[in-house]
């Protein structure tokens, strides 16, 4: 048959009017392989890693809010791994928990991931599988939704901030395994990377407005950052509005945790302004930012919020329903035992079973969730640290507000730190079905036994 121009045409036009059919067919990869990089200091050779698209961090994904994000996630890794899109309020089948919402996508096979991301803001994403090792490796990227009418800025950055532990040939040190870190502080580096290299120098005009969004993703480091001649606000916590932007020059970030800030270089001609992190005493520079020329003739007006994301308002919170979880273990924590899959063992048993953890006295993920909630319920989790260690404890699939003792509700967070000791209280409204994992991000905490989940039905 001869095909005629009118029927070419006409195949032209079905083809149009098949949006999702060019999409299928030629899926986004985003692969998990190893790779090297030059991640140690100056004079040090390249690293190998394991990177997204073979790199640190991998690819920036940044689209429009309420857009659909699709990718065929291929994992060329010598094990099993996932993605989990850590802060976005996903679909749970998307939500990359190996051993809870999926299985592990084992070496040379695929995975599509599918979701909508209904708020804008600063997000992440990483495996969830063998975190820590994963994460130790070089396994994370930048997630941006952006907001349909954004703060007028002269840049926007994105400052991934990872914490490494090299050894004295700039190495990553393979001590992945169970360690006297799992039972105290995690896996703390020696080497801090802003989005995979070395501290380095951005230059900027006097007066210019930088939005810069902090991500702390290091496996356990909490950091203690400064500003230095950058005057300005935190717009944002873990992606989330503040309903008030609130000025700051130093801000605390748990793993997991971000900030997005918006500055002005108020440092002179000639000068040089600074981020920096402070680690017992000293400080070291994270970036450097030498002043050359200027933007305008003095600062912009302050901005104003972010417009608030689609996150429901809590309901009552008299009447919310209300459930406790304890922390327990860890070195000088005095945990006498817990219960591994339902079973009474002691310190020692668990220490062998390479668990140093509990949360209501259950070592490891436990069979039942730590509570089933009716979609649209509002929750309060009084959370207790009896431990002698912070932990930074992460929900997956809510925000939720810090309840203070009068009440006053914080703002939404996904990760909430907790000093040794301290006990705080959450609430979050329960509007997505599923099973959604509650635990420590201090990764080796969590692979120590940290973990637990919730059910809403
Ligand atoms: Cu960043 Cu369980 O996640
Ligand atoms: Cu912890």
């Amino acid at each position: 048959m001869q095909v005629s121009r009118r029927n070419f045409l006409a195949t032209t036009a079905a083809a149009a009017i098949l949006p999702n059919l060019s999409s299928a067919q030629t899926p986004t990869i985003l692969r998990a392989r190893t790779g090297m990089q030059h991640i140690a200091p100056e004079g040090f050779p390249d690293s190998a890693i394991w990177g997204y698209d073979g790199g640190v961090p991998g690819p920036l994904i940044r689209v429009p809010q309420g857009a659909r994000i699709t990718r065929q996630f291929v994992n060329d890794l010598p094990q099993g791994s996932s993605v989990h899109w850590h802060g976005i309020r996903i679909d749970n089948k998307m939500d990359g928990v190996v051993g809870l919402t999926q299985d592990a996508v084992a070496p040379g096979d695929t995975f599509d991931y599918d979701f909508t991301v209904p708020d804008a803001g600063t997000y992440w994403y990483h495996p969830h599988n063998r975190t820590s090792e994963q994460m130790a490796r070089g396994l994370y990227g930048p997630l941006i939704v952006e907001e349909a009418n954004p703060p007028e800025v002269d840049r926007d950055d994105i400052f991934l901030i990872d914490d490494w532990r090299l050894t004295p040939d700039g190495k990553i040190d393979e001590s992945f395994g169970p360690s006297t870190d799992w039972s105290h502080a995690g896996r703390i580096g020696n080497w801090v990377t802003v989005n995979g290299r070395a501290p380095t120098t951005h230059p900027v005009r006097q007066f210019e407005r930088l939005r810069l969004r902090l991500v702390n993703v290091s496996n356990s480091r909490i950091f203690d950052l400064a500003l230095d001649g950058l005057q300005g606000w935190i717009v944002a916590l873990d992606g989330q509005p503040l309903e008030v932007p609130v000025e700051a020059d130093r801000l605390t970030l748990a793993p997991a945790q971000r900030a997005d800030m918006i500055l002005d270089v108020t440092a002179a001609e000639g000068e040089e302004a600074a981020l920096v992190m402070q680690d017992r005493g000293a400080i070291f520079f994270l970036a450097q930012f030498p002043v050359e020329g200027q933007a305008r003739e003095a600062r912009m007006s302050a901005p104003k919020a972010l417009p608030a994301n689609p996150v429901p308002a809590l309901g009552d919170l008299e009447t919310a329903r209300r459930v406790d979880l304890l922390m327990e273990g860890g070195a000088m924590g005095g945990m006498r035992g817990a219960l591994i899959d339902g079973e009474m063992k002691t310190a020692g048993e668990l220490m062998n079973n390479n668990l140093f953890w509990a949360f209501n006295g259950v070592a490891g993920l436990p069979e039942k969730p730590l509570l089933t909630a009716k979609r649209g319920e509002t929750i309060r989790i009084k959370i207790i640290n009896d431990t002698s260690f912070p932990h930074a404890m992460h929900l997956h699939g809510f925000h939720f507000r810090k309840i203070e003792e009068d009440g006053a509700q914080g703002p939404l967070r996904d990760t909430i730190l907790l000093q040794r000791d301290e006990v705080a209280e959450i609430a979050f409204v329960a509007d997505n079905p599923g099973d959604w994992l509650f635990h420590c991000h201090m990764l080796e905490h969590a692979a120590g036994g940290m973990l637990t989940w919730l059910k809403v039905v």
